[in-house]
């Protein structure tokens, strides 16, 4: 399953972008600050951070947030992701936004993890979500 790795700017321009939003991340309860940013087909960008809650399972992750804005302005086809969290290592998607991304691009979609700024890691989604569950294994309900 060969993918399409953005080129090296869009690489930076969305991590730059998911470093911008993180400054923006609620999260008083756990001080885990994540920024993420989404590239759609197309070449539109959008970003969401984390934001938790008093009543705390209702707090979402910034890669939700962001699929949920590209979502918002129209986009359904995502080609990659970026996520910031400040940490070393640095903290890769949780397996509930790995599930919400394979929702919206094929299993290629491109995964960039990222401490600050620079990127450290990069996935495929299929690596992080081997055989997943998806839009298509509904089709014959529907
Ligand atoms: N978090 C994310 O935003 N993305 C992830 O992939 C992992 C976890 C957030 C959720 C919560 O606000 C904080 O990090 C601690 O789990």
């Amino acid at each position: 399953m060969g993918g399409l790795e953005p080129a090296a700017a869009a690489r930076q321009a969305l991590i730059a972008a998911a470093a911008a939003v993180r400054v923006h991340a609620y999260a008083p309860y756990s001080g885990f600050r994540v920024g993420a940013a989404v590239l759609a087909e197309g070449g539109a960008v959008a970003a969401g951070a984390n934001v938790e809650n008093a009543s705390y399972p209702v707090g979402i992750c910034a890669e939700q947030a962001a699929v949920a804005a590209a979502v918002a302005a129209g986009h359904r086809r995502l080609q990659a992701l970026a996520v910031v969290s400040g940490e070393d290592p640095p903290a890769a998607p949780c397996g509930a936004c790995r599930q919400m991304l394979a929702e919206f691009g094929d299993p290629r979609i491109y995964l960039a993890v990222a401490g600050e700024t620079e990127p450290r890691e990069a996935y495929w989604l299929h690596e992080l979500l081997p055989r997943a569950f998806g839009p298509a294994d509904l089709e014959r309900k529907r």
